[in-house]
């Protein structure tokens, strides 16, 4: 039988199902219709005697078809029908996993009476980071078969695991090596007389009995991580039904819940961010067909913070580094930097003794530029002054072999400038890593004026394999995550001028998502960073916090006093400051409101992520979203500031900065793209 992408074989007295539904077999409405069909089929023929459903290509069932959600066809042969359809079926079903099962596909693997997997397949419930949960009796069914605990943590979290622990959960029977389908048969002719079915939704023993205290400390523990998101909770609430209500209350409740968070704004928001993120992965402007350049081996100019920390995504990857400093003892410190911090990894678990070392044995520390030579892409992370990188880029031309890819992590400075001064423009381009660069998911990638389509396309490849989440950028002062954080430092300093003060505007950042406010962030930045260093001359609030030694947390004192700790609290110090910067200045103290801390800091981002976008320096505004959830923790329940504002309403954006223009006078001025859309009641998002 062929139904759409699924077609059926029968293999002596075997019915195999066979999805093929490319890119990642994602259970779209063919393809549930399909399964149905078959499941009837093994049904209505005597001949069969049991079924193995397995999937072509790269994976077993990733899960729901998301591009489908919101539309009609969401509603027509609902995918907890098709796995009720399955688990009921009257001969035993065989799921042979491949890839990554997940969301609906491991729902369809647990509705199956036995599931055989491939020894490096994975496994997961990653709905939650859709803002939503397994909806098709996979909150029910999950805890029954893996147990709470861990079905708790990967309802939650998302987060994969791999066959070998599966099999120890219990959630698949058998994990194997080589031919698949091969295995799948024959467990499918071993159980093929057994009855009665073992059905996952029959299963009581992992269920039975938990003390409700599990959820609490759950709660408890995850508290702050789960700030904000209402997804995580509704998953907690299912699988706490699981234990304490009989299986068709259970997937009531989930069915409840489910339809609760979909029709939410953060499910919304989330699904809008699946998407934005792989759109970031595509460059306007380029040739189908261009060619990445192959990266063998990278260098690295600068043994500092920055430079090793990019030098540790490129080791953990497997490729070899060439790390360059101007002497023996930074660049003595920076690797034992690279290596303290993989050794704390190892201790945490997260990795084991041997790849510590596989790692570090990938690295090849130097202080002879010339060993640069033969890199296939080099990445300049030196201190952000013009001088100082035109004259690495003369060097690097002079030195490294045609073909390279020179690449400066400036976070600010014009990659055209920088580009002009080597006689090969066009392998030139920026890679913006974000600090703890070993950490920070986000690489901006800054393309120059002559920057070559290949040495995009190969920079956007290098991103995933160091597990990044490339944006292409385009040159202008801060590119677009730095440049939008500019009006809202400015509008935060002015704000505590004018009566707020710092607890209260980062208070208002917090209370809206953000994991720091401003000055928080500035803090733990460092308030001595872009500071020129001449305590005598002091011209805003800032540059006196500096001029004091108050450097931020590192000094214990910045725009907060810390204790041993670390811990937070408000200066009386920082309130003789600003009370002194506003007498100096003339400036009334009034209060201020949330709201006006929200108009001046976040819609002002809001107005300069649409100039970023009215200039060509961001591809698409699901690109600054891109750029804020990841480098800047912009909750990803609120889609990022250009998916916010569409959803606050742009004309109200406007009419909030309108009301604020004369306070923030010289040092703003309105995109007229915000202002068009806004009249037409357009979005930036679609
Ligand atoms: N629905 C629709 N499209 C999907 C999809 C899905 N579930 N999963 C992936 N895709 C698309 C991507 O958008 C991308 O399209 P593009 O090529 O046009 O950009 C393409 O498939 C390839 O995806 P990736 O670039 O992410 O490929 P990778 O190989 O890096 O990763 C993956 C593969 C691990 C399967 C990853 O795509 C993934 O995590 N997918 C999401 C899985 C998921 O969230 N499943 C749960 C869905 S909700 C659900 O099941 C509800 C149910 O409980 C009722």
């Amino acid at each position: 039988m062929t139904s759409g992408p699924i077609t059926t074989q029968i293999h002596h007295d075997i019915l195999v199902v066979t999805s093929n539904n490319p890119p990642v077999n994602a259970l779209g409405l063919a393809v549930r219709r399909g399964l149905v069909a078959a499941i009837e089929e093994a049904e209505g023929n005597d001949a069969v005697k049991a079924v193995v459903i397995r999937c072509e290509g790269q994976t077993f069932f990733a899960g729901a078809d998301v591009s489908e959600f919101g539309t009609p066809k969401a509603f027509e042969q609902m995918l907890p029908t098709v796995v009720d359809i399955i688990e009921n079926c009257t001969k035993p079903v065989v799921a042979a996993i491949h890839g990554t099962a997940l969301g609906g596909g491991l729902e369809v693997a647990l509705a199956s009476h036995y599931r055989v997997a491939d020894k490096t397949a994975k496994f997961g419930v990653p709905e939650v980071k859709l803002g939503i949960l397994p909806g098709a009796g996979g909150t029910q069914r999950l805890p029954r078969v893996a147990g709470v605990p861990l079905a708790l943590e990967m309802a939650t979290t998302g987060k994969m695991i791999g066959a070998k622990e599966a099999s120890e959960a219990g959630l698949i029977d058998r994990i194997v090596e080589g031919d698949l389908l091969q295995h799948a048969v024959a467990m499918a002719e071993e159980v093929k007389d057994i009855r009665p079915l073992p059905k996952s939704s029959e299963k009581q023993d992992k269920v039975s009995g938990v003390d409700p205290s599990v959820f609490a400390d759950f709660r408890k523990a995850n508290a702050r991580k789960f700030r904000g998101f209402d997804a995580p909770e509704a998953n907690i609430q299912c699988i706490e039904a699981a234990t304490a209500k009989p299986y068709a209350e259970g997937v009531q409740v989930e069915r409840a819940k489910f339809m609760e968070l979909m029709s939410g704004l953060q499910a919304r928001a989330q699904q809008y961010f699946f998407f934005a993120e792989r759109k970031a992965a595509k460059i306007d402007g380029i040739p189908e067909d261009t060619r990445p350049r192959t990266i063998a081996k990278v260098g690295v100019i600068g043994a500092g913070t920055m430079g090793g920390g990019i030098s540790m995504n490129f080791l953990s990857a497997g490729i070899p580094v060439t790390i360059f400093e101007m002497n023996q003892e930074a660049l003595d410190r920076g690797t034992g930097i690279m290596r303290k911090n993989y050794e704390a990894t190892a201790a945490k678990g997260r990795m084991s003794a041997d790849q510590v070392e596989q790692a570090m044995g990938l690295l090849t520390p130097t202080l002879d530029f010339a060993a640069l030579a033969d890199c296939d892409l080099i990445i300049e992370a030196v201190f952000e002054q013009m001088e100082i990188k035109k004259d690495i880029f003369t060097r690097l031309d002079a030195t490294v072999k045609q073909g390279a890819i020179l690449a400066s992590n400036t976070s600010y400075l014009n990659i055209d400038e920088i580009a002009a001064v080597t006689k090969r423009p066009e392998d030139v381009v920026g890679l913006h890593f974000f600090s703890p660069a070993n950490v920070m998911k986000l690489l901006e990638v800054v393309r120059g004026a002559k920057t070559a389509p290949d040495v995009l396309v190969t920079a956007m490849l290098l991103a995933k394999k160091i597990k990044k989440v490339a944006v292409v950028a385009g040159v202008c002062h801060g590119f677009i995550g730095n440049r939008m954080l500019m009006p809202r430092q400015v509008e935060a300093t002015k704000l505590l001028l004018e009566g707020a003060t710092p607890e209260q505007v980062d208070r208002v950042h917090v209370e809206f998502g953000m994991p720091m406010g401003p000055f928080q962030m500035a803090d733990l930045a460092g308030v001595d960073i872009g500071w020129h260093r001449d305590p005598t001359r002091i011209e805003n609030i800032r540059d006196a916090l500096a001029a004091e030694g108050r450097w931020g947390q590192k000094k214990q004192a910045g725009f907060y006093d810390y204790d041993d700790k670390r811990r937070p609290s408000p200066s009386p110090r920082v309130q003789e400051i600003i009370d002194d910067f506003r007498a100096k200045s003339g400036v009334e103290k009034r209060d201020i409101s949330d709201e006006e801390i929200v108009q001046r800091t976040l819609y002002t981002m809001v107005n300069e992520g649409a100039k970023i976008l009215e200039e060509g320096m961001a591809q698409r505004a699901s690109d600054i979203d891109v750029v804020w959830v990841y480098g800047y923790g912009w909750p990803v329940y609120r889609g990022g500031p250009m998916f916010w504002a569409d959803s606050e309403g742009l004309q109200k954006i406007v009419d909030g900065l309108e009301a604020q223009e004369s306070r923030m006078g010289s040092d703003f001025t309105f995109s007229k793209l915000l202002l068009d859309k806004a009249g037409n009641n357009e979005k930036f998002t679609r």
